[in-house]
């Protein structure tokens, strides 16, 4: 399973790339206002930050909008994926911008028969919110595991990002449902490493090694 970082903050991003264990980034509107700059200064540091996909989303709601965010969104670097939302003008452009080889990540995915038009479309990515459907409680990994198993009865090559994760368990279930890509939180991420038995082992060596005669 591939591994994104969900945001947009140049530090955190850095960090996690260090970690050798990220191969992309998802940002959203929501992410990039936290930043307090500009959208496009921002993107062109993090697509510098990595060789691997950047999501960046386009805000129009009619297509044609959507398209000519995308094209000049695609402008600002190589790795750039174009996220639009999963609504009918979403479709249509994800559509265009496949015959455009411009990459899509077709986004605020909520069902199933959603992710099968966004595939059916020639979208590369859809990402399915599963923790926004646990805060309205229904299971979320329900739906991945849905959209796993339509992917491959018909060999859909678009790839499931696993969003809107919140906790550890959401990437294990993601990991383990065979999942293309979840895409985590910087602080899910330090959750990931930390184990308590591996800060009392590591603290165990570094006393007994002080024992060990010189
Ligand atoms: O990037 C999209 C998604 O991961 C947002 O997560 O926590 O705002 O539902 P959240």
């Amino acid at each position: 399973m591939k591994i994104f970082i969900d945001s947009a903050n140049i530090k955190e991003i850095k960090e996690a790339v260090s970690l050798g264990v990220v191969d992309g980034v998802t940002t959203n509107p929501t992410l990039v206002a936290k930043e307090s700059r500009p959208a496009k200064q921002l993107l062109e540091e993090i697509c510098a930050l990595l060789p691997g996909p950047v999501s960046a989303e386009v805000i129009s709601l009619e297509s044609s909008g959507m398209v000519a965010e995308a094209r000049e969104l695609s402008r600002i670097a190589k790795n750039i994926v174009v996220k639009v939302p999963l609504i009918k003008e979403g479709l249509k452009a994800a559509a265009i911008l496949a015959k455009e080889n411009i990459k899509t990540n077709v986004t605020l995915c909520f069902s199933a028969n959603q992710a099968l038009l966004a595939a059916k479309a020639g979208a590369d990515y859809v990402s399915p919110f599963i923790g926004r459907l646990d805060d309205i409680s229904q299971e979320g990994m329900a739906l991945i595991r849905d959209i796993r198993q339509i992917f491959l009865n018909y060999k859909f090559k678009t790839q499931i990002i696993v969003a809107s994760i919140r906790n550890p368990v959401h990437v294990l279930e993601a990991a383990k449902i065979g999942a293309d890509i979840a895409t985590i939180p910087f602080s899910v991420i330090e959750q990931l490493i930390k184990h308590p038995l591996t800060d009392i082992g590591v603290q165990r060596f570094i006393e007994d090694y002080k024992k060990i005669p010189k």
